[in-house]
């Protein structure tokens, strides 16, 4: 029994652990391959992050999800490399957004070169995933650009905020299901189709990926206020800072709203205030650090994450379903 990855499953089964760990090697190298430009300056850029690291979260869904089918079907590693360079070129799209200095415990594309750079990478890196993704055939295509869609329009809906007096809880629900769930859901689905399961497989980890990756999100945003840099690779606070309220933030005002105590309110002035300023800023994250709306925040993750588990329950039992299911607990209490 080998623990494997960042999320420390414990692969019970040598031909599961064999075959995810053979997978997932098969992506690093469809990694490197897919980010190699004739100009080495681009190759630098594109690589930049890939070398930095990253959980592979993505990639361990489609290889799980594979289980279902034929694990070794042709298409598997390439929509895994596919789901993989989406997802890394958001990311030096999203750090160019959020102005992040760091990314997976380096500076950020956008720190080390500048926001043109960053942009233009995550061009290209979506260029290359193009490339690899049209080979799997035009469902694959249109699955993807579906996704994509969704997950723009999240990332423009968290910039734009509620609109017309919608509720601020069920807009950040929706942000988030759009802007992480939609990817990790075409994880589930990649992984499942790739490998021929069946139909109803395929919906199964679709659905299965969209809420796991909702409560993938809402651990992010709790780590974001409670975890510190050299655990995240991030730097602690981004989302205060940038002024994104994320849901220990919606709890807390939302407690403040039906009166709560003289400290929610504080607490809400001080982050009503300019929390570019380094003082403000620690002493607001202290503050959220402390506060039962964090708590409040992690139990809905947890109930996120149980909710993603009991929709394995119609799946034949095995060892990947086993994996899956710990992955729900792996999500929700990692650190990084
Ligand atoms: C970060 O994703 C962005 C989110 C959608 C939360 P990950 O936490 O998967 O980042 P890496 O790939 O491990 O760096
Ligand atoms: C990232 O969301 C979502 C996408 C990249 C699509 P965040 O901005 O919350 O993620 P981190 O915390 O920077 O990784
Ligand atoms: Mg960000
Ligand atoms: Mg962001």
């Amino acid at each position: 029994m080998t623990v494997v990855g960042p999320f420390g499953l414990s692969l019970r089964d040598q031909v599961l652990e064999a075959d995810v760990q053979a997978g997932l090697a098969a992506v690093e190298e469809g990694l490197l391959e897919a980010t190699k430009s004739s100009v080495p300056f681009i190759t630098g850029a594109a690589q930049h992050l890939v070398h930095a690291g990253g959980k592979r979260f993505r990639p361990l869904l489609v290889m799980l999800a594979a289980q279902f089918g034929d694990p070794h079907a042709p298409g598997v590693v390439p929509a895994a490399v596919v789901v993989e360079l989406t997802h890394l070129a958001t990311l030096y799209h999203d750090d160019v957004m959020d102005e992040a200095d760091v990314r997976r415990g380096v500076p950020s594309a956008n720190a080390n070169w500048d926001n043109s750079v960053a942009v233009l990478t995550g061009d290209f890196l979506f260029a290359r995933a193009s490339h690899i993704l049209a080979d799997l055939g035009p469902e694959a295509v249109r699955i993807q650009a579906a996704a994509f869609e969704r997950l723009v329009t999240g990332q423009i809906m968290e910039t734009a905020g509620p609109q017309n007096g919608e509720d601020p809880v069920s807009h950040y629900l929706d942000v988030i299901a759009g802007k992480t769930g939609s990817l990790i859901a075409v994880a589930g689905r990649f992984g499942a189709m790739m490998s021929g399961a069946d139909e109803r497989v395929v919906s199964i980890m679709t659905q299965y990926g969209e809420r796991i990756g909702t409560a993938f999100q809402l651990a992010d945003d709790v780590l974001d206020i409670a975890s510190d840099s050299r655990e995240s690779g991030k730097t602690p606070g981004t989302d205060l800072r940038e002024g994104i309220p994320t849901l220990p933030v919606l709890h807390l005002r939302a407690r403040a709203a039906r009166g709560g105590s003289p400290e929610d309110r504080e607490l809400c002035a001080l982050l009503d205030g300019d929390l570019t300023d380094d003082a403000r800023h620690a002493e607001a994250l202290a503050a959220l650090r402390a506060h039962p709306a964090l708590e409040q925040a992690r139990r809905d993750t947890v109930r996120h994450a149980d909710e993603a588990r009991a929709m394995l329950a119609p799946l034949p039992e095995c060892g990947a379903r086993t994996a899956l299911s710990q992955l729900c607990d792996a999500v929700v209490h990692r650190a990084g």
